[in-house]
């Protein structure tokens, strides 16, 4: 299992030593939470901060966009050295032209679902992303408890994935701890964004590695 630690939890004051503190405790991926305060109810940042930060680890900067207007802020956080990024079936961007302009930088382009969004809403792209995130919570805050009633939703995105012999990895966001990531490993999730579970820890190497057993 590969781990995203969620920045998100992090002390803000000290965002580039988090990250080089995260890359050091052995996180594959760097899991940023980009909010607008309108298509979610928080706010959290933009791809200014991503840009100061991203000297801080060579690991990829997977950022997950719960905004409005993903379209219109894609090639910012492009420039601001995203390796993969993620926005919202439920947003109001057109989907496909969306992830057209993700890879028109030569990066990655996620689908993220929220709880109510079935798995058949990301059917038709499936073929031109890289990867569909399912939210195990609601978005917009951490420190929730997983939903493992998402674990179907998974089944059916990994299923027909391999139906149609596709390479799209499947994330999972939200509530994931060494209590719950058996059951998201179970169902086929290939890479976990972890939160609370790593930032509260004392020993967040620890977690991580204990994580990535699955
Ligand atoms: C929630 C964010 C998550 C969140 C995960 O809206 O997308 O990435 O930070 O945090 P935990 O692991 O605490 O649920
Ligand atoms: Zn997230």
């Amino acid at each position: 299992m590969l781990i995203a630690p969620s920045l998100l939890s992090c002390d803000f004051s000290k965002m580039g030593e988090e990250v080089v503190r995260m890359d050091k405790a052995g996180a594959d991926w760097m899991h940023l939470d980009v909010m607008d305060g309108h298509f979610v109810p928080n706010l959290t940042f933009g791809a200014p901060i991503i840009k100061w930060v991203r000297p801080c680890s060579d690991k990829p900067f997977d950022v997950h966009l719960m905004i409005s207007e993903p379209l219109r802020y894609i090639d910012d956080f492009a420039s601001a050295g995203a390796d993969i990024i993620t926005f919202h079936a439920e947003s109001d961007s057109d989907i496909a032209e969306t992830i057209k302009k993700i890879k028109g930088h030569g990066i990655k382009a996620g689908l993220v679902l929220k709880p109510n969004t079935p798995a058949s809403a990301a059917f038709p792209y499936l073929q031109d992303l890289d990867l569909v995130l399912v939210m195990t919570v609601e978005p917009g805050f951490g420190g929730q408890r997983f939903m493992a009633d998402m674990m179907p939703k998974v089944r059916e995105l990994k299923e027909e994935i391999t139906r149609r012999g596709l390479d799209v990895l499947i994330e999972a966001d939200g509530g994931i701890g060494a209590d719950t990531i058996a059951q998201a490993a179970k169902a086929g999730v290939d890479v976990c964004v972890a939160g609370t579970a790593v930032f509260k820890a004392d020993n967040p190497a620890q977690v991580i590695r204990e994580l990535q057993q699955y």
